[in-house]
């Protein structure tokens, strides 16, 4: 099975949100990846809950949100309403991740865990069978545009073995200082999709960038 591609809306031009997602639509894209930022986890606010609104209103694909929230258990059910089909929150945000993540399971969306790049692997053994998806950060989460950490490929090596040895379906996403240059390497260590922000859409040709990144 081939990689998935989700570009990050937070790059985008916001002045020309509904064209940015139109482009998406029209694309070899996969996923639309939704970044909210609470100002609180994460030194940096994104936006809330009327621009994802707007996005839904365009998006014709999966929408996966990504929430660098506290108390990521009071919204879950406004998420589901706004369209998301897969909810991610961080482990680091959550006291009990277990009811959390059963939580976005309950309201019928497919459930995520980031962590963050000083998270070890381990810490997801007694999770690993509940979740979806596990969404490696290989940058510092709170802002686009930075630079790729490199021992990523060795987290996504270490998940790929806990998903096996666990018999899990979890897929391994990659946020974070994706480009053309370690798309391939993070696909071949073991990532099912690649998210990718200010590569895509402060490329010249965006459509073309995406088709680069999921034909490499
Ligand atoms: C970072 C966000 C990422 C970000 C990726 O906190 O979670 O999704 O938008 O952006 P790039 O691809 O520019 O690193
Ligand atoms: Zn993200």
């Amino acid at each position: 099975m081939t990689h998935k591609i989700a570009p990050s809306i937070l790059a985008a031009d916001f002045g020309n949100l509904s064209s940015e997602c139109k482009m998406v639509n029209q694309s070899d894209a996969d996923w639309f990846h939704i970044d909210v930022m609470d100002g609180v986890f994460v030194p940096n606010i994104s936006f809330g809950m009327p621009v994802i609104h707007a996005i839904n209103k365009i998006a014709q694909k999966t929408m996966d949100v990504h929430l660098m929230i506290i108390e990521p258990d009071k919204y879950i059910s406004n998420f589901k309403k706004l369209g998301a089909d897969i909810l991610t929150i961080h482990l680091e945000a959550c006291n009990h991740i277990n009811r959390t993540i059963h939580k976005i399971k309950e309201e019928g969306m497919r459930s995520g865990i980031a962590i963050n790049p000083h998270t070890p692997i381990s810490s997801l053994n007694d999770i690993i069978n509940d979740v979806d998806l596990v969404c490696l950060m290989s940058v510092n989460p709170g802002f686009g545009g930075q630079i790729f950490i490199e021992n990523t490929y060795n987290k996504i090596i270490d998940l790929k073995k806990l998903i096996e040895q666990k018999n899990s379906k979890a897929e391994i996403q990659i946020d974070g200082g994706v480009n053309t240059s370690n798309a391939r390497k993070l696909v071949d260590c073991g990532a099912d999709i690649l998210v990718a922000g200010s590569f895509v859409f402060k490329s010249d040709n965006p459509i073309e960038t995406i088709s680069n990144l999921k034909n490499i």
